[in-house]
C-alpha cells in the first residue's frame, strides 16, 4: 500500500495534494488548540505540557490569527475530499465553538453530523472555581448531506447495560426485553393494515410485520402476550449484536505518551473503521506522533499525513518502522507527475519523512 507523508507545513502539502488530483475519503486532524502554550519533550517522557525538554511543538497562535490559519486550512482539506468524504476534527472545550463555525462555513451546516464528547482523562482534583474538564471534542461533517460511508462498530453490552436493556427474564433464567408489534401510522392498502388473527392493528397504527411474518414469530415463541391480550416481540439479551456507539466516548489519552497530546489509538481505529472502507486514503495533516497513520496502515487503509515539526517525524518514523509500515515522501512522488501517473509512481516509493529517499532514516 503506497503511504505518503510530508513533511512541512500542511497548507504546501495539501496544495501538492489539491494538484495531483488525489481524493482522501477519510479526514482525522488534531491541530493545536491555541492554547499559547509550547509543547516539550526530553528523551525519557513526552508530558502534555513539560517544564523541560525539547521543543515538539508550539501552539502560540491565538485568537483570529489562530482561526484564520485553520480556515485556510480546512478549506484545503476539504478541496481535497471525495464526495463521499468524512472528516473529524478534534478540538477542545476553549475553541470548539469557533471551530465549529468555521466548519459550517467550509463544509455546510447541513453537513454537521456529530459533536462527539471525548473523555480524555481520569477526573481531577484541581482547586479552581469551576468543574473538573475531563472531555474534549471531536466534531464530525461530511463532503456530502447524503452519500456517505457509515459502518458504525457496535460495542459489546455490559453486565449493567443488559439489565438496564433487557430488565425481564423468562423461566430459564434468559435476560429479554419486549417491543411493540404495532408502529404509528395507518396503512391503507397491504398486509401491515390488515387483520393478523382477526385482530386489526390499534388506531392509527400498523403492524410492524406482515401477518406471515407475525404466524412465524408466534411460532419461533418470540411473542410475548400481555395479560389484556396485546402481543409484543421479546428480543433476548444473548442474541443483542451489541449496542450502537453514541456521542459520548471514552478514550483516555496514552498515560506514556511518545509525543505531547498523543491521541488514543482505539479511537482512531473506531473513527477509521466507520467512516472508511479498506483500500481508502485516510488523511492526517497534523500528524504529531502518527497515531492516524498506524491505525490506517494497520487497517488497510492508505495514508497520507503531514506534519512542520522535526520531533514529530522522529516519532512518527521510529513507530511506523518498528511497526513494518513503509512510506514515500508527498513532494517526491507527485513531483513533476499528474494524475494516474502518481498513483503508479507511489508505489515504487518507500523511505525517510524528511528526505523523502528510499530507506533513509533522519
Ligand atoms: C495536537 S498535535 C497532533 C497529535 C496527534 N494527533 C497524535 O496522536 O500524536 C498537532 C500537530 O500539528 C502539527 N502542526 C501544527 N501546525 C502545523 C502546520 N501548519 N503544518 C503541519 N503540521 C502542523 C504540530 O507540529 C503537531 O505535531
Amino acid at each position: 500500500m503506497e503511504h505518503l507523508f510530508h513533511a512541512g507545513d500542511n497548507l504546501e502539502g495539501l496544495a501538492q495534494l489539491a494538484e495531483s488530483g488525489w481524493r482522501v475519503d477519510l479526514v482525522y486532524v488534531d491541530p493545536p488548540f491555541a492554547t499559547n502554550h509550547e509543547f516539550l519533550m526530553d528523551s525519557e517522557r513526552a508530558n502534555t505540557v513539560s517544564a523541560s525538554g525539547e521543543l515538539a511543538y508550539a501552539d502560540t497562535l491565538t485568537g483570529d490569527d489562530y482561526l484564520e490559519q485553520l480556515r485556510l486550512r480546512l478549506e484545503a482539506i476539504r478541496s481535497v475530499m471525495a464526495d463521499d468524504g468524512s472528516v473529524y476534527v478534534h478540538t477542545d472545550v476553549k475553541m470548539e465553538h469557533h471551530v465549529r463555525l468555521l466548519m459550517d462555513e467550509v463544509f455546510g451546516a447541513r453537513n454537521f453530523r456529530n459533536s462527539i464528547t471525548r473523555i480524555k482523562c481520569n477526573p481531577k482534583n484541581f482547586n479552581r472555581y469551576s468543574y473538573g474538564n475531563i472531555k474534549d471534542t471531536v466534531l464530525f461533517y461530511s463532503v456530502s448531506p447524503n452519500r456517505i460511508k457509515w459502518h458504525p462498530q457496535e460495542e459489546p453490552l455490559t453486565d449493567e447495560d443488559a439489565v438496564s436493556r433487557y430488565p425481564l427474564v423468562d423461566d430459564t433464567g434468559r435476560r429479554y426485553a419486549t417491543t411493540p408489534l404495532h408502529a404509528p401510522g395507518i396503512t391503507r392498502r397491504g398486509p401491515t393494515g390488515g387483520l393478523w388473527r382477526g385482530m386489526p392493528p390499534p388506531a392509527g397504527r400498523h403492524w410492524r410485520y406482515t401477518p406471515d411474518k407475525l404466524e412465524e414469530l408466534e411460532e419461533a415463541g418470540l411473542i410475548e402476550w400481555s395479560r389484556t391480550g396485546n402481543p409484543r416481540k421479546i428480543i433476548y439479551a444473548d442474541q443483542s449484536a451489541g449496542k450502537l456507539p453514541q456521542d459520548v466516548w471514552m478514550y483516555k489519552d496514552p498515560q506514556r505518551p511518545s509525543y505531547p497530546t498523543q491521541k488514543n489509538a482505539a479511537m482512531l481505529e473506531r473513527i477509521i473503521l466507520t467512516s472508511s472502507e479498506p483500500g481508502d486514503t485516510v488523511l492526517d495533516c497534523y500528524a504529531g506522533s502518527g497515531t492516524t497513520l498506524l491505525e490506517a496502515a494497520r487497517l488497510g487503509r492508505r495514508f497520507v499525513g503531514m506534519d512542520d515539526a522535526p520531533a514529530a517525524w522522529e516519532v512518527t518514523e521510529r513507530r511506523l518502522l518498528d511497526a513494518g509500515v513503509e512510506w514515500g515522501a508527498l513532494g517526491e512522488v507527485f513531483k513533476n507527475a499528474s494524475g494516474r501517473e502518481h498513483q503508479e509512481r507511489v508505489a515504487a516509493h518507500s523511505g525517510s519523512l524528511s528526505s523523502g529517499a528510499t530507506g533513509n532514516m533522519l
